[in-house]
């Protein structure tokens, strides 16, 4: 047992998908896993481990934010052994080109955080997915006929922003899309040498705000992304 997690030593595979809602992994556990327990009841951040085609899968709630994922992964990794973690979640397009329901594979990720910058002040140290897993995930992404963008996201503290111009100014730079995660998972990876990836549907776009989604919509993309995620971390 962690301070955040109760599962004991075995229970959680070395590979987990990493939803931000808890209710999203309970989903999951249900529809993509079979004989899926629940292992972490905790705070309500439900977390499941099953099989998916035939190997031993985790799926857990995150939470909203870096703090709330860093406490969440840092204890996976450190405390439960796990080397592969992929973030599945929805962003928001800061790039013309890029429209709801389709998919943003977080090549790396840019933060307006301090998590980063209070370890290296003089750097702007790179927060960048593993190639291995994000390889696997463009290609499975393509095969399934999904409209797949590769680049960088902006992982910001704050969803309501003072700020919306010096975001969508990211936007003009090639950044796609901004969440809330990505790049503290980045930094625990680089630290404990696993690997890690976050894929984002576009759920709303900040510079299309006519853009929308139904909710059956959201549905449907948001189980294309589990599909990427699990196949993913399965090959
Ligand atoms: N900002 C931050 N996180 C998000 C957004 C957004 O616009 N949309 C979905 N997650």
């Amino acid at each position: 047992m962690s301070i955040h997690i109760e599962a004991t030593q075995g229970q959680i595979a070395d590979k987990i998908l990493l939803p931000g809602d808890p209710l999203r992994a309970k989903f999951i556990a249900e529809n993509f896993l079979e004989n899926a327990q629940c292992f972490n009841k905790i705070r309500g951040m439900l977390g499941y481990t099953g099989t998916y085609k035939g190997e031993k899968v985790s799926v857990m709630g995150t939470g909203m934010g870096m703090p709330s994922i860093s406490i969440y992964a840092h204890e996976l990794i450190v405390d439960y052994g796990v080397k592969k973690l992929i973030r599945v979640g929805t962003a928001g397009s800061i790039d013309p080109d890029v429209h709801v329901r389709e998919l943003v594979l977080a090549q790396a990720a840019a933060t307006n955080s301090n998590i980063i910058r209070n370890d290296f002040p003089e750097y702007d140290f790179p927060q960048i997915a593993d190639f291995d897993l994000l390889d696997k995930a463009y290609h499975i992404a393509k095969d399934l006929g999904l409209t797949t963008h590769v680049g960088s996201v902006l992982s910001s503290d704050v969803f309501y922003s003072n700020m919306p111009e010096r975001n969508m100014k990211l936007g003009t730079l090639g950044v796609k899309a901004i969440e809330m995660e990505a790049a503290a998972l980045y930094y625990l990876a680089a630290q404990y040498h696993v690997q890690a990836l976050g894929i984002m549907t576009i759920s709303d776009s900040v510079v299309n705000p006519e853009e929308d989604t139904t909710a059956q919509e959201r549905q449907t993309t948001f189980t294309d992304m589990m599909t990427v995620g699990l196949e993913t971390l399965i090959r």
